[in-house]
């Protein structure tokens, strides 16, 4: 049946492009957009996450703040969300994936 091919074929190109989408989404690197909406979403309770927010919590340090400390990078904050039970953070559970956004995002604060 020679109609049946032309179908497969696009079927095929369809199942390429999705799992095409679904690589680039999950390799991509760190991504400071996505970083900010994480931030907003889980981080903004307590810290101020960006200019456009007022306050967060008392004694809790800002974004911009973490960022100047000399000590922050992605293997520090990912060690830090990684062991919650050693501050008075929650324990967010997040992936790799968006503790490298977030990182990503945390060093474009307060420059
Ligand atoms: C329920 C409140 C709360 C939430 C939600 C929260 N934090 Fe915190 N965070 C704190 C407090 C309080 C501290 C002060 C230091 C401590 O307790 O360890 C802190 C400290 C930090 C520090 C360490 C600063 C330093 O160098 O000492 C980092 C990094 C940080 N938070 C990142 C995040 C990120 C990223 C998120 C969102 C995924 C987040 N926090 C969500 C309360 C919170």
């Amino acid at each position: 049946m020679p109609a049946a091919l032309p179908w497969t074929r696009t079927k095929a190109l369809q199942v390429a492009a999705v799992v095409l989408l679904l690589h680039s989404d999950q390799s991509g690197a760190a991504d400071l957009a996505r970083g900010r909406v994480i931030a907003t979403r889980w981080c903004s309770e307590c810290h101020v996450t960006g200019p456009g927010q007022q306050r967060g919590s008392d004694n809790v340090p800002t974004f911009s703040e973490i960022n100047k400390s000399e000590k922050f990078d992605a293997a520090r904050l990912s060690a830090f969300l990684s062991a919650p039970q050693h501050s008075r953070m929650p324990d967010l559970s997040l992936t790799r994936a968006e503790i490298a956004d977030l990182a990503a995002y945390i060093k474009s604060q307060g420059h």
